[in-house]
């Protein structure tokens, strides 16, 4: 079947609560030290939430600046798409409250999860649906509260997290000038383990036990994370470059997952571009799951660093394991 549409980024927006965490205030609060956090990862600090600042907040002012970049109105607006790990509640799902909060009044709403690849998940199901006609835009959000799943006694991964949240405003236009050149998703169930929240959902439902051994909180096999992290960006990004017939010396930025300044260094490695291109802010926010890609990508895009016509290869990964990565013409 002929494609007759295509999709278009015409705004982004992001947005971090304000406290800020440093990795000196880490120390003081469990066994570790800003040398280690910084050479191990390349953070130095993140940004925490508010208590009365749920994940739809944080979403919340990314899609308003998303908005307001785009010129349109939240009214105007088809379709919502939250990724997040982090939801408001079990029960109604993200993307609802983000309406309420916006005005959003003509919007399809539903969240994703798909952790840290979320946003990448949530930009080719909404191209999906943009293309198939039946909505003419979507806001594309990738929203986290991560220090509400955090266990802060348990320096492993206490100090790899924060919140933010980022949002694109997606528009149908003619194939032609389609945006996204190619994508790649995956996942592997067999995984489930090395990175997850054992309690809270329905196999394992909150009670006293739980709460006491900090089960409701992120777990997770950081070395055997990142070995699969390596091996599934750099291979879905490669499948997107191919997919699109572009070479990366075309490619304007990479704009990784922001993980871990190994992870994105080996990652730019395996590629063969570099570092000049592979854009990194991980230092300031941390890991943001499902936010750290459209939050890097509204700094780019506000700082004018991307052109008309530049090739963005997006790649993430995370639990479930997850992972893909998008080709985009700006
Ligand atoms: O968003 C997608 C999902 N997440 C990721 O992609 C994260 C992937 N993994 C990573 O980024 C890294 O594996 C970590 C940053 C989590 C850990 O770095 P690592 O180099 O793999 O360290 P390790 O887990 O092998 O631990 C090395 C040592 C251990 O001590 P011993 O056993 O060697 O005595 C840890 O107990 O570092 C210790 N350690 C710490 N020390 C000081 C672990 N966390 C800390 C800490 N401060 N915060």
């Amino acid at each position: 079947m002929t494609q007759r549409y295509g999709i278009k980024i015409v705004g982004t927006g992001s947005y971090v609560p304000s406290r800020v965490l440093t990795n000196a205030e880490l120390e003081k609060m469990v066994d570790t030290t800003d040398e280690w956090i910084r050479t191990r990862t390349g953070i130095e600090e993140r940004h925490i939430a508010a208590d009365n600042e749920p994940c739809s907040a944080l979403a919340e002012q990314a899609c308003l600046r998303a908005l307001e970049a785009a010129g349109m109105t939240p009214e105007e607006v088809d379709l919502i798409i939250v990724a997040t790990f982090t939801a408001d509640a079990p029960l109604p799902n993200t993307a609802c409250f983000v309406q309420k909060r916006i005005g959003a009044t003509n919007a399809v709403c539903f969240s994703m999860e798909a952790a840290c690849s979320g946003f990448v998940y949530a930009m080719t199901v909404a191209a999906g649906l943009l293309r198939s006609g039946g909505f003419r835009n979507a806001l594309v959000v990738g929203s986290e509260k991560i220090s509400s799943m955090v266990d802060w006694t348990d320096r492993n991964t206490c100090v790899l997290f924060g919140d933010g949240a980022g949002a694109v405003v997606l528009k149908r236009v003619d194939a032609a000038h389609d945006s996204l050149r190619a994508f790649k998703l995956g996942a592997d169930g067999r995984y489930t383990d090395l990175l997850q929240c054992p309690a809270g959902g329905s196999a394992m439902p909150v009670t006293p036990e739980v709460l006491a051994g900090h089960l409701n909180t992120i777990k997770m096999e950081g070395r055997e994370v990142f070995k699969l992290a390596v091996n599934a960006m750099v291979g879905a990004s490669q499948d997107v470059l191919k997919q699109g017939g572009v070479s990366i010396d075309q490619v304007r930025w990479v704009i990784p997952h922001q993980a871990n300044m190994r992870i994105i260094s080996s990652v730019g490695k395996y590629l063969g571009v570099p570092d000049e291109k592979v854009y990194v802010n991980l230092q300031r926010y941390g890991n943001t799951s499902a936010a750290s890609i459209p939050l890097a990508l509204d700094e780019l895009a506000r700082s004018g660093q991307i052109k008309d016509g530049d090739h963005l290869v997006l790649t993430a990964f995370g639990g479930g394991l997850t992972w893909g990565a998008i080709l985009l013409k700006w």
